[in-house]
This record gives structure tokens, sequence and C-alpha cells, in this order.
């Protein structure tokens, strides 16, 4: 008998996990999804399968894939847990052995065992659909049924962890990405990886960052791959004095390295910018001797403590969309830094044939300045070549997950397309899968998909198209 779940604001309301499986071959659709729409969306998050054990935090939950399949005016829903090595052996003991974020708490029986969660992000590259999580390996699940196939190291070259959020580069396929703590636990060792467009990998590096942190996500560009390392940093010493693993330390200011796509980690040059913390950028390029990117920042890092335990700032929980620039050829290694809105802003995408080219649309979650984390209930869209913002606002208790953007054709202008985005609708207690018009995300969606089933808040997803 499954124990209840206990009172947390991470398995509460929205956040609570639906703990089944399901499939609805059909669901009830409000107006029409656009015929050129054909592919599936699948969309990762946290959904634990048992009570946790020890502390719990909101990316400490077992990873569930939900996915729609759409042809031809449908939408096919099916959900299914990525089965880890960790879900199978808690499915067994019918509870939580593993503690994610307090190792010290895990079941003994447990030490030393593979941990990964898988539920962060999920991708589809050189043929494979791969459930992410930056602490571990890929898990490759079935792109159909959602069958899982297991953990997958490009047929075992991949030494470490892989990052939840890797680039694909829209002129020649390759996936780039990195691994951080790839020396240990809290080392501050990073690698660098590039998978070519079959999914075969052609390169490794590595360096040794400033200090250890979270390093949750980077940029590339046609020239350039950056990585930012942020004073979230990683304490093997803390965790084993009963102190938090990960905490904020600003004075250990942020710093961002920059290095030619050919050229090696060694050749990594250092910008340093005022104490914050990006989880996501929307893109990044470069101009000649600049760099440009894109993202979005809090003032300190959201969801995790001081190295004392106690909580962070609760009013600088506000992420900003800003610019920032690089300027190869100047004197100074500081950031300029643009601010782009003054909205409450995360989970920033955009028409991925532009990864790290310059670009003109961007779509991204976004709260009312006021409203926290928890309260993204607006999706927004920029248009970089005026500045101007356009929302669809909903509900003041609804919640709005990653907006992700599908052309219209292959060969559609940029942002001509769709807007697919799952809301939260917090009256009813029940979600949709809304499809917006790219270019007119104000406007009334094209359709609305009822869900017949919760899909809980959670982090990324990702489209693949129909063969
Ligand atoms: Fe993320």
């Amino acid at each position: 008998m499954a124990a209840p779940m206990p009172k947390h604001p991470h398995l509460r309301g929205n956040h609570a996990p639906i703990r089944m499986e399901s499939t609805a071959p059909d669901c009830i659709v409000h107006g029409e999804i656009p015929g050129e729409l054909r592919g599936t969306f699948y969309r990762n998050g946290p959904d634990p399968q048992f009570a946790p054990r020890g502390m719990h935090h909101w990316f400490a939950g077992d990873g569930m894939i939900h996915a729609f399949h759409i042809e031809n005016g449908r939408c096919a829903y099916l959900n299914r847990w990525v089965r880890t090595k960790k879900w199978e052996l808690e499915h067994a003991a019918g509870e939580a052995l593993f503690s994610p974020f307090d190792p010290m708490q895990s079941d003994p029986s447990v030490a030393g065992i593979d941990s990964t969660l898988a539920n962060t992000n999920i991708v589809w590259h050189g043929k494979r659909l791969l459930a992410l999580e930056e602490g571990h390996a890929p898990f490759e699940m079935d792109p159909i049924t959602l069958e899982s196939l297991g953990e997958w190291t490009f047929n075992d070259a991949l030494v470490g962890p892989m990052t939840a959020h890797p680039k694909l580069d829209p002129e020649t396929g390759e996936m780039l990405f990195f691994g951080y703590n790839a020396g240990g636990p809290f080392s501050p060792d990073v690698r660098y990886h590039v998978v070519d467009k079959d999914g075969v990998l052609t390169r490794s590096d590595h360096f040794l960052a400033p200090f250890s942190s979270m390093v949750h996500d980077f940029v590339t560009t046609r020239d350039h791959v950056l990585f930012p390392i942020f004073p979230l940093t990683g304490s093997l010493e803390r965790a084993m004095a009963g102190a938090p693993a990960f905490a904020w330390e600003p004075d250990k200011g942020t710093h961002i390295g920059i290095m030619g796509r050919d050229e090696g980690c060694d050749a990594l040059r250092w910008f340093e910018h005022d104490p914050c913390y990006v989880f996501h950028p929307m893109n990044a390029w470069t101009e000649g001797e600049k760099v440009f990117a894109d993202v979005m920042k809090y003032e300190q890092a959201p969801l995790f403590p001081n190295p004392d335990g106690t909580p962070g700032d609760p009013d600088k929980t506000e992420a900003k969309f800003v610019r920032w620039e690089f300027d190869l050829a100047g004197s100074t290694n500081r950031v300029k830094e643009t601010q782009l809105d003054d909205w409450n802003g995360e989970f920033p995408r955009l028409d991925e044939r532009r990864t790290g080219l310059s670009y003109r649309h961007g779509y991204f979650a976004c709260g009312e300045p006021g409203a926290r984390l928890k309260a993204l209930n607006a999706i927004g869209h920029i248009d970089h070549a005026t500045g101007a913002v356009r929302r669809r606002c909903f509900g003041r208790d609804d919640g709005v997950s990653e907006p992700i953007f599908v052309p219209r054709s292959a060969d559609a202008a940029e942002g001509d397309g769709f807007v697919l985005a799952l809301v939260y609708r917090a009256a009813e207690n029940r979600s949709d899968l809304l499809i917006l018009d790219a270019q007119a995300i104000d406007a009334e969606p094209l359709a609305r998909i009822e869900l017949p089933v919760r899909v809980p808040y959670g982090f990324h997803g990702n489209w693949r198209p129909a063969a």
C-alpha cells in the first residue's frame, strides 16, 4: 500500500503527481487542429511514484513523459513513466528507496546504483527519443509507445552525465552538449561533446570551471560555444555536514566561458558578470567580433537556499528577459546587459530553425510583474525586430507550461507556424493543450485539446515531425 504524500509545496495543487499511466486515443478538440500539424509533442516532468524519502525538491520526482500524437486534426494522448533503474527497484519495493537530493537518506540497498530520474527534457535526435536529466546519461524511449528502452550512451562513447539542454545545430544537424560534475559528484570538471546528425559521438573535450556549480544550460552559435558558470555552488563537504549540497554563494560571481566551435576547451576566454542565475537562454548568435545571448535572468538562484540552509529572498525569484553582449575584440571581460521585457518570464523558446543564428521571434511563459515563479499564467511572443511583446493571459491561478514552436512546414518563414502549450485550469483542476497561431499569440487559440488527465507542472518538451 503506497503511503500518502507529505505536505510539500511541490506535491500540492498542479505539482501533485498523478501517479498513473493512461492512453486516450481520441481527445476532445474545441476549434480545429491545423492540418499542417502532423507529429508528436512530448513533454517531460517529475511525477514521484512514491512519497519521497528524506528532503524533497521539485527536481527530485521520477520522470513522466506526456505524448500528444497529432495528425488529421486529431490528437491521441498517452503518458508513461520513464522506467529507470530507480523506478523499477522502487516499484518492486512499493516505496521510495532513493533520496535524490539527500543521498545520506537513501536505503543502503541502493548505494552505488544508477539513480537517474530522466525527468527534465526529451529530445528527438539521430532517430532516437532521449529523456534527459543533467546528472546522468540519456534514457531512450520508444517514440510511439513510450516504452522504456534503457540508458543510451552513444555506443558507450559518452563518459559522464549529459545536460538536459543539448543544442541542435539547424545547419549541420549536430547535437552539441556538455556534462557538469564530470569528474565525480560536485567536481568542477565539465565535459563538452558533439554528436553528428546520425547520432555518432564525434568529439569530447574537457575543462575545469572556476568552481563547482549547477550548470543547467548553455548556448551555442554558428561560431561559438558559451558555458555560463553561476554562483549556485555544489559542495560535497557541505552535503556531508548535513548542509545544502547546492547553495547560493553570490561572492563567487558569474563567469561565462567562450570558445570558438573549432577551438579546444583550453581556448576558453572567461567573461565576468554580476552574481545572477539563469536556468534558460532563448538563443545566442555571433555578429563579427560580438556574441549575443538572450536569457531569463534571476538576481539570485530561486528554489535553492543559502549555504547555512536559510531560504533565499522571495522577492528575487522573478526572472527578467535580458540580452547579453560579449565583445571579443574589446579590452574588457565584462558583459554588457540590456533588458528586453519587464515581466517575470521563464521557459524561453524560439523557432529552432534559427538556433545559434540571428533570429526574430521568441516565445516564453510569463507572469505580471509581482507574480512569482509559481504564477506564470501567460504566453508571450517577442518580435525582436520591433521589441514588441504580445501576450495571451489566462486566469490568475492558472499556469502555463513551456511554449514550443512548430513551423507550418519545413520551408515556412521564421515564425510562421504554431505554438503549443499546456495550460492548467485551476478552477477546474485539469489541463488543456492549446494550439496557438504563432503570429497571433494573443488571439483565441486555433484549438483547445481537452485532456482527460491533469498534466502536472513539468519542465521541457519538444516536437517530432511525422515522417
Ligand atoms: Fe531546464
